[in-house]
Order: structure tokens, then sequence, then C-alpha cells
């Protein structure tokens, strides 16, 4: 019996259709290739012309390994096993007395693209939404279905390490320019295209000799070397040991069982664990996102500073009618400059980029009020100012539209007073920069009905962010874990400590930017306002240096000037070295603050559970998803002990270190957002 697997036979080829049951989309379970194995060992004895293998799903071909299976397996032998299952099958397929055709349409990836790998043709359909690649190193492995073998020769050693080191997924197009596919059909097309090729005799495509050049054992070193910087600039060895491995493999001409062998042993590693974690917490959002129907074709976006237009320009860019209202008719001027650059660089296409730009629309009289679905306030970070126009737009809107602030850290209560109905309003907290920030809080604030929450997390699943779900208080929860760190950070700047010293500190733990160099990429002006509306609630001391830079206007990045200076371009400056940092345990001091603020959060119920803190935090932040966020980390050090330093740390710095009471709970750890339903 086939569960996932559809075999029919045609007049002179058998057709094998994965349509994995109970999945929207096709993922390589045991299950799935071990059904896969059967019907090829049924298919070895036919006298068949050849195999088309296809998906029978929408979403695509097949995505990958079975992703949930990894976290089940602890023993690095049972890892490597699995691989070897793929391995012998994938062979087995390759094998075939006869040709065989994997015919590819949308997501192509991982374990997937090595079984299509296998077969001796590829075909792909063409259509945007087809895209090849190997991303195993973004979950902390590399391929283990025998894809760094067969993947070198049929694009070329560069192509196949720019492949497995990045993750980065081609489109058809790229692939067919690579070989990794042979050729792009049209959808109607392809089962005709596919017998051909298998009637054709062709031989299985190679890369031309040049490609294959650099796999040439003397010069295998040299490549290494070559690849080795840039591989550093992304991936510390100890924290990311997967482009390390892949690297390894390919100078040392690896064999299967070498491969197999060392998938084993980083499937079980602590960083191939954390990221896919990470993947998984980001996969539960994306969820989340897509739960409801969130009726919104037309967003409306009143401020159009740093945040606002930025707001406005993603939700164009993912296919929302926008308006985007300011005061200030240069404002508008400016944001459509960046609409028209930002449009520009990722659409490419002029047809693309003219439908982007009209759906983007400037409104200083803000006429798109009456007509929007959502509307979306991004003006300055002030109670009153934000009451007033909260005001006007309950007047103009249409009662079934939605209200949302971006406000980082007034709470929503204040707000909605001027509301006659506040169940219409909620938080939709962006991150800056909104296209490469992730995540997007969805505040609850107390009077916020479910059915706007609801209709929030779907529109910010529209628009390909991740929905997490905040209660309404001081700093939400990913502002106000990241407060104490940053403020810890100014106090060493104050204690004499170097910037650079501090920011390598935090750098070589794992997160993706120094603090320093974090707080002036925000701006300090706007760090000090989120300081200053923090330090009551929170007993938190804002620094004098801080004061002292935004009284100069020295706000960061964006006046040339902070910590850092920074040139015309808002590159920044390599300041001269710091002398010695004493013994001064900076990372602990730094990252103490940070996990004490977290677990106070989740303490309060800030979020729901443990994981929702690890998602803000890496997905809002980069807090180092090696490390699986700041949850996980805590799991690993242990509670005790990390109550024991921040003791320590109290009695030599003061009551800022004092362990806040959730580390007295530990059950706190232990709720599980991947586990349990949505608020
Ligand atoms: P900004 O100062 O760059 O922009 C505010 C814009 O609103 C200005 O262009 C101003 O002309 C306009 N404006 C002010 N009052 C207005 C009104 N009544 N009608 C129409 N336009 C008006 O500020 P930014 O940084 O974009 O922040 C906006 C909001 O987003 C704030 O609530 C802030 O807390 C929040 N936020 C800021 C983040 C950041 O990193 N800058 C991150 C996340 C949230």
């Amino acid at each position: 019996m086939s569960k996932h697997w559809h075999l029919d036979y045609h007049t002179d080829y058998a057709l094998l259709t994965l349509d994995v049951a109970g999945q929207s989309a096709n993922v390589l379970s045991q299950e799935v290739l071990l059904e896969l194995d059967r019907h090829l060992g049924e298919l070895e004895g036919k006298p068949l012309q050849g195999l088309i293998i296809r998906s029978g799903k929408a979403s695509g071909f097949i995505a990958g390994a079975d992703v949930r299976e990894f976290e089940r397996i602890t023993d690095p032998v049972r890892a490597t096993e699995l691989a070897e299952l793929g391995q012998q099958v994938c062979a087995r397929l390759a094998g075939l007395p006869f040709p065989s055709v994997a015919v590819i349409h949308g997501f192509c990836l991982g374990g997937g693209l090595e079984l299509a790998l296998a077969c001796r043709y590829r075909l792909a359909r063409e259509d945007a939404a087809t895209r090849l690649g190997l991303p195993e190193v973004r979950l902390g492995i590399h391929p283990g279905f025998a894809g760094s073998v067969r993947l070198p020769p049929l694009v070329g050693d560069m192509a196949a390490l720019d492949m497995m080191l990045t993750g980065r997924t081609i489109s058809a197009r790229e692939a067919r320019r690579l070989g990794l596919v042979d050729e792009i059909v049209p959808e109607r097309h392809l089962l005709d295209a596919a017998e051909k090729f298998l009637k054709s005799g062709t031989p299985r495509r190679k890369a031309p000799w040049h490609r294959r050049v650099p796999g040439w054992r003397p010069l295998r070193t040299l490549v290494v070397r070559m690849f080795t910087p840039r591989v550093r600039r992304k991936a510390h060895p100890d924290h990311y040991p997967a482009p390390w491995r892949i690297l390894d493999l390919w100078r040392d001409r690896a064999t299967e069982k070498q491969e197999a062998q060392s998938l084993g042993e980083l499937l079980v590693s602590r960083s191939s664990r954390n990221l896919v974690h990470v993947f998984l917490l980001g996969e539960e959002l994306k969820r989340r996102g897509k739960m409801q129907p969130h009726g919104i074709e037309y967003v409306h976006v009143i401020g159009a500073g740093v945040m606002g237009a930025d707001i406005a320009i993603w939700a164009a860019h993912k296919g929302f009618r926008v308006s985007l209202q300011d005061q200030k008719p240069e404002i508008l001027a400016r944001a459509m400059k960046k609409a028209y650059g930002f449009f520009k660089s990722k659409l490419k296409e002029p047809r693309a980029v003219q439908e982007a730009m009209d759906r983007f629309m400037p409104d200083l009289e803000g006429h798109g009020l009456g007509r929007a679905d959502l509307v979306i306030e991004a003006i300055v970070e002030k109670v009153e100012p934000k009451r007033e126009l909260f005001r006007l737009v309950e007047q103009k809107a249409r009662p079934q539209t939605l209200l949302a602030t971006n406000t980082s850290s007034i709470p929503l209560e204040e707000i909605g007073t001027v509301l006659k109905d506040p169940s219409r309003l909620v938080g939709l907290h962006f991150f800056n920069p909104v296209a490469q920030m992730q995540l997007v809080e969805i505040v609850r604030g107390a009077q916020s009905s479910e059915a706007s929450l609801a209709r929030a997390r779907a529109f910010t699943g529209a628009i390909e962010r991740l929905p997490l779900d905040v209660k309404s208080s001081p700093g939400f929860l990913v502002n106000r874990i990241l407060m104490p760190y940053l403020i810890e950070a100014v106090k060493l700047v104050q204690e004499g400590v170097g910037i650079t010293t501090i920011d390598q500190a935090a750098t070589e733990f794992g997160m993706p930017m120094g603090p320093i160099e974090l707080a002036d990429s925000v701006g300090l002006d706007i760090c000090l306002s989120v300081a200053e509306e923090l330090s009551e609630p929170l007993h938190m001391d804002v620094p004098d240096k801080l004061r002292e830079l935004v009284g100069q206007g020295q706000l960061g990045r964006k006046s040339g000037q902070g910590f850092y200076r920074y040139n015309a371009r808002g590159r920044r400056e390599s300041p001269s070295p710091d002398k010695t940092a004493a013994d001064i345990p900076i990372t602990e001091r730094l990252i103490l603050r940070l996990l004490n603020e977290a677990m106070a959060c989740l303490r309060e119920g800030v979020v729901g559970d443990a994981d929702a803190v690890d998602a803000g935090m890496v997905y809002g932040t980069g807090f180092a998803p090696f490390l699986g966020g700041p949850m996980s980390y805590i799991d690993s050090l242990g509670v005790t002990g990390i109550s024991h330093s921040l003791h320590r740390l109290m009695q030599e710095y003061g009551p800022r270190f004092k362990p806040d009471a959730g580390w007295s709970q530990p059950e706190l750890l232990k709720r599980r957002l991947r586990s349990s339903n949505p608020t």
C-alpha cells in the first residue's frame, strides 16, 4: 500500500508522484524514503524506457528532509544511518537500468534537490515560484543524501560550493544557466518534455571542463583558502561548524560514507539543534500568520519617517495598495524616492517596478484614510500627538477598518482612551530596518479584541513577516530585553572600556553586531527616549553618557557621529584600537542583564512562554541563533549557575543585577510555543 507515492504506468514509462499524506508540502521523512525504496525495487526489474518523478503538491516538488525528525535524533550514529538511508535510496534511483527525470516546480530544496540530482535529468517549470537550493547550512548541517558528491561535477565546483555554503535558493533560469536543470519548460509541456528526454539517450550533464578546474587536486587547497575569509565573516567556526565541514568535505573529495558520517555528527551538535529550534519557531510563527483571512487590501500609513516609509514600502512590495501620509511634502517626496530605489533593486523588471509604484501613493491630505482596511500610525513617539491623530482617524476611517500603532513604548491603553471603540486598536510593532527584520510584535492592549488581533497577525503573515503576540507593557518584549543590555554597554563605556572592546565581546559571544554599534544604528535619541520610558517601570537608570551625546547632537549613524564616527555613506570608520579592558567581565555583564530581563518578561507574562522569548529575540534582534535564543541558552547553562552569577555581579556592581524572581520558578522554562495553541 502506498501512502505517499503514487505509481502509474504509462505506455513505456513509469510515473511516480509524491503527495505526502497530511502535509501541505512534501518532505522526506524516513517513511517516505522507505516507500520510495520499495517502489524503486519494484521498478528495477521492469522493461521500462524510463521513470518520471514529480510532485502532486501545488506548493512544490520537495521542500527537503523532515526537519521535525531531526529533533528526535540524539545519537550521531542514528543520524548517520538516516543519511545513509537517503543515500541508498538515491543510489538505487541513480542506478536504475533506465533513465529517470525529475520534473520540478515550486520548492526543490535540500534532500529534495539531492533526490533530483540522483535522476539522470531535471526539468524545471518556467515560473518565478520555482526555487532550487541546498539550504542545509542554515540548519547547521550540510547535504547528506550525496548532494555534496553529485553537485560539483554537474554545476562546477565554485557554483556548488557557493550553493552549499550560502544555502541560497536559485531560480529555474539560474539553475538552467548552471546546468543544474536540463531545461525550463512551461507547465503544460512538462510531461511531454520529460518523456522526450527519457527517449533521447542524452548523457547525464557534466559541467564544462573549465568549471571543474578548481576541483583539481593541487588547486583545491587554494580554493579553500579563497573561500575562508568569506566564510569567516559569516560563521565563527566554534559557533557554526557546518560551512567549515563543507569546505573540508570538498577539499578532501569526501565519499558518500564520509558525508553521512559528518552529517551525523553535525545533526546532533548544539549549533544544529539550536538552529533547527529557531527554524521551527519561525515556521510556527508563519503558521500563525496564515490562520485566518485578514480582509485587507488597502493600507494607509501615517508618518513617513524612518519607520512609516519603510512599512509602507514593504507592504506595497508585498502586493498591498498603500497610501502614505505625512505633514511634510518633502518627507513624502523622500519616501517616494526611497520606494523607487527599493522596488528597482528588488524587482528589477521595469514593469514590476512600475506596478509596485502604482500601488504606492503619497497622500499629503490623508484621502486614503476613508478607503483603507488598515491604518498604521508611525508618527513621533509622543502620547498627545498620537491621541490627537487617532481621534481624527476614528472619525474618518470606516467602522470595519483595523487601527494599528507602531509605537515602541507607549501603552496602547493610553492611546486608546480617545477612541470610541478601542477594541479596534492593536500594536503592530515593526523593527528597523523593516526589510531585514522579520519579526513584528502584535501588541495586545487591554481592550484590543480577539478579532482585531487575529487580523493583525494575518496581515503580518501576508506581508511575509513573523507575528509574535506580546502584552502591552513597557517596551513590549524585544526592546525591553534589549535595553538593559544596551545600557550596560554604555555604562562600560563610562567606566573607560573601549567601544571596540565592548562590541567585540558581544560579537564573539555570537551577536550579529555589538551593542554600541547597534545603539548608533538605532539612533541614540531613540535609545534615550526608550530608555527614559522604561527607566521608571524597570527601575533602570539612564547613563549620563547617553544624554550627553544626544545633547551634543551626536545621534549615531544618521548624524555621522555617535559613539563611532561614520562617513558620508553611513559606513563606520575604524576607531583606533582600544587599550586594555582590565579585568572587567564584559560579556558576562552584558549578557546576564539581557537574560535577567528575558526571565522577568517571561515571569510577567509579556509573552506566553519561553519559546516566544527565543523567537522574539532571534527574529527581532538577531540574538545568536546558534544558541537558540536567550531561553534555550539559559536551559543549556542551567538556572542555578546563572542566578549565582547574578548574585555575584549584584554584590560587585549593584542592584541592577538583582536576580529576577523568575529564576526560582524553573517551570517557566518548560512552556513551549511550538506545542501550545496561539493565544
Ligand atoms: P520619525 O521621526 O522618523 O518619523 C515620524 C514622521 O511622522 C515624521 O516624518 C513627521 O513629519 C511625521 N508626523 C508627525 N506627526 C504627524 C501627523 N500628525 N500626521 C502625519 N505625519 C506626522 O520617527 P520614526 O523613527 O519613524 O518612528 C515612528 C514611530 O515608530 C514611533 O512611534 C517610534 O517609536 C516607532 N518605532 C521606531 C523605530 C525606529 O527604530 N526608529 C522602531 C520601531 C518603532
